[in-house]
């Protein structure tokens, strides 16, 4: 029977089975450099508060030093008896520096450590996320400028829709995943606030100062109510939530590059570095990486509803099955941050295949239809019915197996008696991706400025 922490109104010991179902601490050792810190803290605030004497805090300080430097080392022992890694800490302190460890506890629950160890964590790995995104942004932004003036065909429905410029393609994902980066930001501040001395649930008798630990935790401000304190796991959720859409991007990135490399596009090549073989058909180049991106956005969403369906119907306060909340976490913050990461890679050695790019944009085909309608609506014709001659248009060029930059203007007249020389300029695939210069189109004007604005935003420029 080992003695535990908590094991003064037992009469027996706890059942191996039981200390092996309930134990935790072979994931959440995760969080040792976040327990230590907080543990820290707290030994300032207690002797501060007289609550413990100075030389019991500098014992504190040391042994929870060669705790830290032991797990650091592998020379750590953990066992299933001491359940978390919070015990384990707390037990190695009470061991090596005697009873002034056995205060450290003092006015603190492992309800509001746990809190206080998971937020430190996100907070610490949020702001890494930030730096990844940033860095992906970085590289489409990178080759948006490197390909700027290549034209492909833009697509809806996957089908072939109007011309565009590559670059206006790739800098889609900046604004993506900038919105990724906006929304990670927005959620560190709730993330960023400092649950220590809710104690088990209703605060503590004992006089401390939890304004003190926040400031040496570099915290803004200290959590509301001791209640939501222990019991809130919104914050992971949020993390989560925004981890999962970001990880929903990525697997878009993906797809289209999975496609884009395929023989039947050939948009793009990826480097041989970032492509791995077949074991038995020799010819093959496989696009493994944006596959396993696309894949692992499956347990990112798992995750989120992991954590979701973990506090459904939760009475408050705390309660065990919180310890759930951790390897989902964990799992997230491991899966997207490679992705995040590799995924910059994959782009910066990745080429794209211009002439065919232009190729299949080609003279147009009909992708410059809906310029056409736009011309006629120049010359005062309505929209709808604009709509409708060129669909008589399409459908004559089929018949006639031409395509749209290829009819003479007698052809042309035949549906609209409006149609003039000028119109040619229209029907080419530079002049359709030209005349786009609304906010926010394709034309050069108006992808270099949002290409100047990425860059400066990104410190690039
Ligand atoms: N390992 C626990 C968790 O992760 C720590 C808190 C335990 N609190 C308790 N009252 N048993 O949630």
């Amino acid at each position: 029977m080992s003695k535990k922490p908590w094991g003064g109104r037992f009469s027996a010991g706890t059942a191996a089975s039981v200390e092996e179902f309930t134990a935790s601490h072979q994931f959440d050792r995760e969080l040792y450099k976040h327990d230590i810190a907080g543990s820290r803290a707290h030994a300032k605030m207690l002797a501060r508060q007289g609550l413990i004497s100075d030389d019991e805090r500098d014992a504190i300080l040391a042994g929870l030093a060669a705790i830290e430097a032991a797990i650091e080392d592998g020379s750590f022992e953990f066992k299933d008896e001491l359940e978390d890694i919070h015990m384990h800490i707390e037990r190695a302190l009470a061991e090596k520096i005697g009873p002034a460890g056995a205060k450290l506890h003092t006015a603190r629950s492992r309800n509001d450590q746990v809190a206080l160890d998971l937020r430190l964590y996100l907070r610490e790995e949020s702001g890494r996320i930030i730096e990844l995104i940033t860095e992906l942004q970085k590289a489409f932004v990178k080759l948006a400028r490197r390909y700027l003036g290549t034209i492909m065909p833009g697509y809806t429905h996957l089908q072939r829709a109007q011309p565009l410029l590559l670059s206006h393609h790739l800098l889609a994902y900046y604004e993506m995943f900038g919105r990724d980066r906006q929304r990670m930001e927005d959620c560190l501040k709730r993330i960023n606030v400092m649950p220590l001395g809710a104690a088990a649930l209703a605060g503590t008798g004992l006089p401390i100062d939890r304004e003190f630990v926040a400031r040496e935790l570099g915290f803004p401000a200290v959590t509301a109510n001791s209640m939501d304190t222990v019991g809130d796991r919104d914050f992971a959720v949020e993390f989560t939530a925004v981890a999962a859409l970001a990880q929903i991007h990525l697997s878009r990135l993906a797809e289209e590059l999975v496609l884009w490399s395929t023989e039947e596009f050939s948009f793009v090549t990826l480097a041989d570095s970032h492509c791995t073989g077949s074991s038995i058909m020799p010819q093959k180049k496989n696009p493994d990486i944006p596959e396993l991106i696309r894949g692992k956005s499956g347990r990112v969403v798992g995750n989120l509803m992991s954590l979701l369906t973990l506090l459904k119907g939760l009475p408050l306060t705390y309660n065990r099955d919180l310890q759930e909340d951790k390897e989902p976490v964990f799992d997230t913050v491991r899966t997207l941050a490679s992705c995040l990461a590799i995924g910059a890679e994959m782009l910066d050695n990745l080429e794209f295949n211009t002439d065919r790019l232009a190729g299949a944009a080609g003279s147009g085909g009909f992708m410059t239809a809906t310029d056409l309608a736009d011309y006629l609506v120049t010359k005062d014709m309505p929209f709808r019915e604009a709509h409708a001659v060129v669909g008589k248009v399409v459908a004559y060029c089929i018949e006639q197996n031409k395509d749209l930059p290829g009819l003479s203007l007698e052809e042309l007249r035949q549906f609209a008696g409006v149609i003039d020389r000028d119109v040619f300029a229209l029907l080419s695939v530079e002049g359709s991706v030209e005349s786009r210069r609304s906010i926010g189109g394709t034309s050069s004007i108006r992808v270099e400025e949002a290409l100047a604005r990425a860059e400066k935003e990104l410190g690039m420029a």
